[in-house]
């Protein structure tokens, strides 16, 4: 039997990871599943811990459930360890989308200035994680949900001691859920061919039972049938020409940077009602909690399908088992580029469809990116390398660097304003400032 232990075990999600391990319990033998938290999370990891225990006896399967405050007391020969925590909870979240906000620029947990904060925040922590799991695990395989999910995979694996981290998201799986709708069939008939970075995906090309459908999927795509294919993310269709033009399959988060105006003014409207995501995330998280306090819940609620994260679950599951499994089957994930993406750095972590197997993800060669995307992908690239150093050394000057030339912030009077009252406001969770 395997032992996991998933960091930032009191998230509202994690109900969904419980039963989808409990689902695949035959192909995935759980055998003991830890969920660490920190004191501020106590009563919520406390919660949940209580519902995952009644899941798991009404499923009648012998998964045992344990919650701690003290990681290195979970960690001990874990087969995996997964992270879902959120460094400064929703607090911090909000602070991210409002300050940009205010200052007239797009307000966004992991893309632009809020994802730079969060990725600051995030990385001095994982970095610890790993040093706990080289003297308490040494040969776990880490699964990193933790956003930005590819810059803090990418901190870990230049600045930290493991070399089997792997970032995930659920974009690339909704994606292929989206495509999977617009043609009426199961979703495991579709595959597509994912390169890029984390929240900077696309779609190279699309597969139904192995034959290439990409035309159709972008004429539908251009005629405004797929949507933003997660919560999070408001819907504006795209220009049909635009969309026939780039011939690629966009991810969601895309809108941000060709739909930046219309991006900004929608998120200026809701701010003025007084609303960011992060604050009806509070609320929905809030409700989350009344509902899994309630000792006759046994079971996911369909209320946590609000949340932007849903089918993280599958991607984890599926990964852990492919692993476990050695089943060389392909799957999206954020890893060690290693030459799959001809112009980006091979230790760059990139996202791509990948083999997976005992020995983890082994890219699939993509080649160069077609010209239409590549340039953006490698500003991106660049952003991230120097968050990361920023993240790591504490240097002003290298995260002023690193804000400016975030193309959702352009400029290095308005990315000092950000970065000093941003720098501020986080304080507390940015001792290397
Ligand atoms: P949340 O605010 O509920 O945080 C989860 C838990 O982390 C909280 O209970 C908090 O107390 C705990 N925590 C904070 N610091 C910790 C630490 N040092 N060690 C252990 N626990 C700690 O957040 P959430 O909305 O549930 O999201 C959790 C994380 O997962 C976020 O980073 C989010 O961005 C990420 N996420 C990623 C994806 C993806 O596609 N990669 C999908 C969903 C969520
Ligand atoms: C998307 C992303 C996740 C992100 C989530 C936010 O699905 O892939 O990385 O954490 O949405 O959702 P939320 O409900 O917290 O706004
Ligand atoms: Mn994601």
């Amino acid at each position: 039997g395997l032992k996991i232990v998933t960091i930032g075990g009191g998230s509202s999600y994690t109900p969904e990871i419980v039963e989808g391990f409990i689902r695949r319990y035959e192909e995935l033998p759980v055998r003991e599943l830890w969920l660490v938290d920190i004191e501020t999370g106590k009563e919520k990891l406390e919660i949940i811990g209580n519902l995952a225990k009644r899941m798991v006896k009404k499923a009648g399967v012998p998964i045992a459930i344990y919650t701690t405050l003290n990681r290195r007391e979970a960690l001990p020969n874990a087969d995996f360890v997964t992270t879902q925590f959120r460094v400064g909870s929703l607090d911090a979240r909000i602070k991210d989308e409002r300050i940009p906000l205010r200052h007239g620029y797009i307000g966004q947990e992991t893309n632009g200035a809020g994802g730079m904060f969060k990725a600051l925040r995030t990385i001095p922590v994982m970095l610890e994680i790993d040093q706990d799991m080289a003297e308490l695990c040494p040969d776990a395989w880490l699964i990193n949900f933790t956003n930005p999910s590819g810059i803090v995979t990418e901190g870990v694996l230049r600045y930290g001691k493991t070399k089997k981290i792997i970032g995930l998201c659920n974009v690339p799986i909704g994606m292929e859920m989206g495509v999977a709708k617009l043609f009426d069939v199961d979703s495991n008939r579709i595959r597509i061919d994912f390169a890029g970075l984390n929240h900077m995906v696309f779609g190279l090309s699309a597969y139904m039972d192995g034959n290439d459908i990409t035309k159709s999927v972008i004429d539908k795509i251009a005629d405004g049938k797929m949507g933003s294919t997660v919560k999070n993310i408001m819907n504006i269709d795209w220009v049909p020409e635009f969309v026939a033009g780039l011939s690629i399959i966009p991810c969601p988060y895309h809108r941000y940077y060709f739909k930046r105006q219309e991006m900004l003014e929608k998120e200026l409207e809701e701010f003025s009602k007084g609303e960011t995501r992060a604050e009806i995330v509070k609320k929905l998280e809030d409700d989350l909690f009344q509902l899994y306090k309630d000792p006759a819940l046994d079971s996911k609620p369909p209320q946590l399908e609000q949340r932007g994260g849903a089918y993280y679950s599958d991607a984890a599951c599926r990964l852990i088992s492919s692993i476990y499994n050695d089943k060389g089957d392909i799957q999206p994930v954020d890893t060690r580029n290693n030459g799959a993406l001809a112009g980006i750095s091979p230790e760059s972590v990139v996202e791509v469809s990948c083999v997976i197997t005992k020995n983890g993800p082994r890219p699939l060669t993509m080649g160069e990116l077609p010209i239409e995307i590549n340039g953006l992908v490698q500003q991106i690239k660049s952003f991230e390398r120097v968050v990361i150093d920023a993240a790591v050394t504490g240097d002003y000057n290298k995260a002023l660097l690193a804000m400016t030339i975030n193309p959702l912030v352009s400029s290095d009077t308005m990315a000092k304003v950000l970065l000093d009252e941003m720098l501020e406001a986080h304080q507390k969770d940015l001792p290397q400032f």
